[in-house]
């Protein structure tokens, strides 16, 4: 059973699907700790709720990345993690955290990279007039939305459609697609390999 951690800063859908999938044992992990950079953010509610232990911080208290990114890894080492799962988590990740957790980092993004990364990815996608957007999860290294491409998938955004109704269809393909993907990336690995690539999972 991997032990992970969530990271996140807002409202946490993605953390409630992966909770849902622990709980109806089609995601063989155990989430050890939700983290979370917003103390007003909803997906502290969901923790209570779902029973999970979670760790606010705020960079504000630290003197630089350095000592922050410190107490993130004592308290993720502290609970035994393994894995780190950024949902929707708004900050990027320093190299204390990354070399901690080499290969054991991944991040779903709303936005078919490398095209939109960064914030507001589907406003992004929006505003330069595409016809079809979508998700990508990817590994996590030190740039912004950079890492090996695990999985994508393709949304198509309608003439119509409101920046609602696109997260919406987009965050929908998420929940299904983020559980599915790290179950496959959880029961595929093996002590010594990681693997880079699982291939679709539509
Ligand atoms: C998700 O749509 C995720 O793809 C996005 O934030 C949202 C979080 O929603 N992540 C990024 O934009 C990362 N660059 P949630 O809090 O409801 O899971």
């Amino acid at each position: 059973m991997k032990k992970i951690a969530v990271f996140a800063s807002g409202s946490g859908s993605n953390f409630q699907a992966i909770v849902d999938a622990v709980n109806a044992g089609t995601l063989d992990a155990e989430i050890r700790l939700l983290v979370c950079d917003q103390p007003s953010a909803i997906v502290l509610q969901r923790t209570q709720e779902a029973k999970i232990d979670s760790f606010c911080i705020s960079p504000k208290d630290f003197t630089d990345k350095t000592a922050f990114e410190k107490e993130i890894v004592q308290q993720l080492k502290s609970r035994d993690v393994e894995f780190i799962v950024l949902a929707g988590y708004m900050r990027l990740i320093g190299s204390t955290i990354l070399q901690e957790y080499a290969e054991s980092i991944v991040n779903i993004h709303p936005s078919l990279l490398p095209a939109f990364p960064g914030k507001d990815a589907i406003g992004q996608a929006m505003d330069a007039g595409v016809q079809i957007s979508g998700l990508t999860i990817h590994y996590v290294d030190a740039g912004m939305d950079t890492g090996p491409i695990i999985v994508q998938k393709e949304i198509k955004i309608h003439e119509n459609d409101t920046r609602d109704d696109v997260q919406k269809r987009i965050q929908q393909a998420e929940h299904i697609c983020y559980p599915k993907v790290l179950q496959e990336l959880f029961t595929k690995e093996t002590t010594n390999s990681v693997p880079r690539f699982v291939g679709k999972v539509f």
